[in-house]
């Protein structure tokens, strides 16, 4: 039996879903690609926290080294969130000729271009489809199916847990503390949620979708970005007296080879694709010049969803290896 040896960095939401899904479906993934997966350590560093799983105590470790001197570990997988100690982390990985899989758009979206260069230069992979709008495999679209396209514009709901917040204060009336506290419970938000309400998590997807679809780098720091932390139930009347509803939208777009963009509340009309997106749930808008107008819809937040478009990864890099 072949196996692909996997060393989880970060063992919270996204890395209990991520471990739950390579356990449970271990079977089918083996039927699939001809190859085991065997997390092989995982580290955890805050042992008291609640879980969405249980792993063996033999596989956890509070020592980043574990994984990444480990000459047995094929791919490691970090999940740990923020932009330091995640990207040493990833770097030292690659350094040491392991894959990379990550979930985290914030050191992704900060270190694109040392990220990207330093798995070229060391010929591992660097797959990190998660990062964005959670279970929606829209990094592998834009460039797998889509790239004979020239991209003309990208808008996007990026973000569950503001998404989640404008939804019921919009549908249900509740206020935006009561809210931010239920999604923060659900596993959506950021671990400091200001992150999420201030646009700032949006930014940093926005910025790897403009650097895949239009192939430039623009730092989210550079992404004019204003959230939803000043929304008040009198804006979503107002808007809803004039038909429209309140989200947060991710949106680049390129006019006479000048590219535009921007994270901010924009009020959509009733009627478009956007607004019908609800809850915790993403979207992005894509309009490519052959191909047209399309959306990709899911979840974008959550540990199944996106420990879904991790193990995709994983599985990706399972594949090249038996190659
Ligand atoms: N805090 C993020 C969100 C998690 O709410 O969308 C997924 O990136």
């Amino acid at each position: 039996m072949k196996t692909a040896k996997i060393g989880l960095l970060g063992f919270g939401n996204v890395g209990g879903g991520t471990y739950k899904i390579l356990t449970d479906n271990a079977d089918l993934i083996e039927s699939r690609v001809g190859v085991r997966p065997e997390v092989v350590r995982i580290l955890q560093r805050n042992r008291n926290k609640k879980r969405l799983v249980e792993a063996s105590p033999a596989l956890l470790t509070e020592d980043p080294d574990d994984i990444l001197l480990n000459p047995d570990i094929d791919i490691v997988v970090e999940m740990l969130g923020g932009i330091e100690p995640a990207t040493s982390f990833m770097l030292q990985a690659m350094k040491n000729g392991k894959h990379v899989v990550s979930a985290n758009k914030a050191a992704i979206a900060a270190n694109y271009k040392l990220l990207t260069e330093t798995a070229a230069a060391n010929n591992v992979e660097f797959l990190f489809e998660a990062s964005v709008a959670g279970g929606i495999p829209v990094l592998a679209a834009i460039e797998g199916s889509l790239q004979a396209n020239d991209f003309v514009e990208i808008m996007g709901i990026l973000n569950g847990t503001t998404n989640y917040i404008l939804t019921k204060m919009t549908d249900e009336g509740l206020s935006y503390d009561e809210v931010l506290k239920d999604a923060q419970e659900k596993g959506f938000a950021e671990a400091d949620p200001t992150a999420d309400v201030e646009g700032l998590d949006a930014a940093n997807k926005l910025s790897i979708l403009i650097a895949l679809a239009f192939g430039r780098y623009v730092a989210p720091s550079d992404i004019p970005t204003t959230g939803i932390s000043k929304i008040t139930p009198a804006d979503i009347d107002a808007a809803r007296s004039r038909g429209k509803k309140i989200k947060l939208i991710g949106q680049a777009s390129l006019e006479d080879g000048k590219l535009n963009y921007s994270v901010k509340p924009v009020e959509l009309e009733a009627s478009h694709p956007l607004a019908g997106v609800n809850n915790e749930f993403n979207a992005v808008y894509i309009t490519g010049d052959m191909v047209g107008e399309l959306m990709f819809y899911g979840k974008g937040a959550g540990p199944l969803p996106t420990g879904s478009a991790v193990c995709g990864d994983i599985l990706q890099i399972m594949r090249d290896m038996c190659k």
